[in-house]
């Protein structure tokens, strides 16, 4: 056979950082600090079991039979008392459950992005962001920032010369910078979003994994006119393995959504839509964060520990408040790319700095996450990493 006539979009060469990394984390001896994996003591197994016997005691249509794009109902109410309590008053005709928050990406781009419309995102950002809208043909404008995020004078100036239809921020517990964007600067965002006629897509799949006392409000909780799309996920904060997210938009903006989503997959599980339901219910939630919390903070605070005692002079990395990764970057001119081979060789693996910026550069950083592995792994892998870095200085 020749070679198969692919689509022009997907035709193009992928990286394969995705499925690079996703392999990597796979090998038995390996110390990743690669994937963005919660950790697997986080998952809350007994309560988890108690509910899966629950409903499976009963199985019924109501769980095997198909059910509405917008979602499970009793979730979706579940989802509307949670958005509440970030300040956001919505109704169920709001919520639409995804596969994931990395669906409502999916979805989002599909409902905007004809080849060459323009989306702006902060420079480094996720990474599956970036490869979900190049799927539709975006382009990227990278957002100047500063220590507090966004700038948002910057962010004036590009949309007052350019045709923007998206911009798309991970304001709290960045991945993969570890920032988050400062109170006041939200509020002086939204003050530029709302002079145009542009969609804030605020993907918060961190907020609630903090460790300090300070409070960010949403930038949803600031939208007074009906730009901000919010999206949630239960991947970081319960399991991933049920792969159930959400999209807080208006009406019409979810109407175009689901119409996306039944092209692809009818709806998310009914199951997985069942068990989250009952979790938020049954009102585990907040103990949960408490507990995964604690863990995460200790893991941060030794990963930061560890950094400070092994690392080179001229190596610096972010002191993140809350969710699962750190941002590392090398002194200027030194590679992350070419430390890799010899890092993944002592069994140490982390993601290169260029896979999240939609330009590819800079090379000087890595991210590192924090949350999968042992407390025990913290310390030898971030040893053997400070050994890699000082053979190339
Ligand atoms: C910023 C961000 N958005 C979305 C996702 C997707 O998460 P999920 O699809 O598991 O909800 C991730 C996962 O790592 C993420 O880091």
């Amino acid at each position: 056979m020749g070679i198969p006539a692919y689509s022009v979009r997907m035709a193009k060469e992928s990286d394969g950082a995705i499925s690079a990394l996703l392999k990597l984390t796979q090998q038995p001896d390996m110390i990743s600090f690669g994937g963005g994996l919660p950790s697997e003591e986080s998952f809350p197994v007994e309560d988890l079991k108690n509910i899966i016997n629950d409903i499976t005691a009963d199985l019924n249509g109501g769980v095997l039979q198909y059910g509405v794009t917008e979602g499970y109902l009793p979730l979706r109410e579940e989802i509307v008392k949670l958005m509440a309590s970030k300040g956001v008053q919505i109704s169920v005709d709001e919520v639409l459950v995804t596969a994931g928050s990395q669906q409502g990406l999916d979805l989002i781009a599909k409902a905007f992005i004809d080849k060459g419309d323009k989306i702006i995102v902060e420079s480094p950002t996720y990474l599956a962001a970036l490869q979900a809208f190049r799927m539709y043909e975006a382009e990227f404008i990278e957002a100047p920032l500063d220590e507090d995020g966004v700038i948002p004078a910057e962010l004036d100036r590009i949309l007052a010369t350019e045709k923007v239809k998206l911009i798309y921020l991970i304001p709290t517990f960045q991945n993969p910078s570890g920032r988050t964007i400062s109170a006041e600067r939200r509020k002086e965002l939204m003050e530029v979003i709302r002079k145009y006629d542009v969609v804030l897509i605020e993907d918060d799949p961190y907020g609630d994994l903090k460790y300090t006392d300070d409070i960010y409000p949403t930038m949803k909780s600031m939208d007074t006119t009906g730009q901000v799309l919010y999206f949630g996920s239960f991947s970081k904060i319960i399991a991933p393995g049920f792969r159930v997210g959400y999209s807080i938009a208006s009406a019409p903006i979810l109407s175009k959504m689901v119409e996306g989503k039944q092209s692809c997959d009818l709806h998310v599980s009914i199951f997985s839509q069942m068990v989250i339901a009952e979790y938020l219910k049954r009102g585990l939630l907040p103990e949960h964060l408490q507990v995964i919390n604690a863990q995460y903070k200790e893991k941060r605070d030794l990963m930061l520990a560890s950094l400070e005692e092994h690392m080179p002079d001229g190596v610096t990395w972010t002191h993140p408040e809350g969710g699962l990764f750190l941002w590392l970057e090398l002194p200027a001119g030194m590679s992350s790319n070419e430390l890799l081979p010899e890092a993944v060789n002592q069994k140490v693996a982390y993601v290169c700095g260029d896979s999240f910026y939609a330009a590819g550069e800079p090379k000087n950083a890595m991210r590192i996450n924090f949350s999968n592995a042992t407390k025990e792994n913290i310390v030898k892998g971030i040893i053997t990493l400070a050994e890699v870095i000082k053979n190339k200085m």
